[in-house]
């Protein structure tokens, strides 16, 4: 019974910790996995080859667009706080609506951020727009 009762308890702990129902955390699960290899873990980007998020006015400016640029992706001439980038991000079709607005979320309040809250059902309805579609 004792036994019993520990293994309930490190289940619990264990689902308590791997608990991915928080939206913001599950944004920054997701990029760590799909976007930091790139945009490095403080959202700095890269030189001239990988523009930042962490204070881009591109995702003030282009709010309607981000959801397309990471389901699609995104290329050629692109200025980002005044550095113009002129390269290639391959798109993730993998992740859903949903994923993709949490990563908005975390984007868009990350590393001092501060660009508001970011919709799902806007973000599917962007998703539906998308010129690449
Ligand atoms: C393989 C590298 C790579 C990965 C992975 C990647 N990006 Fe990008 N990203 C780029 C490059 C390069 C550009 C600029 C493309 C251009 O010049 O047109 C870009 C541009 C952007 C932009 C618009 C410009 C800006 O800096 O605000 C956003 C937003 C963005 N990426 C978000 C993401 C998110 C979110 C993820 C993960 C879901 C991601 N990227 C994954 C390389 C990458």
């Amino acid at each position: 019974m004792k036994q019993a009762v520990s293994t309930l308890f490190l289940v619990v702990i264990l689902a308590l910790a791997c608990n991915d129902s928080n939206p913001y955390r599950q944004g920054g699960n997701l990029y760590r996995m799909h976007c930091e290899s790139c945009h490095l873990a403080n959202g700095q980007g890269l030189g001239q080859l990988i523009p930042p998020l962490a204070g881009s006015d591109y995702l003030v400016k282009h709010r309607e667009e981000v959801a397309c640029v990471i389901r699609y992706g995104m290329e050629g001439p692109v200025t980002v706080n005044d550095t113009l980038y002129n390269s290639v991000m391959a798109g993730i079709p993998e992740l859903s609506d949903v994923q993709i607005n949490n990563i908005i979320n975390y984007i868009n309040h990350a590393w001092g951020n501060d660009y508001g809250a970011s919709n799902a059902r806007e973000v599917s309805a962007q998703l539906k727009r998308c010129p690449s579609q």
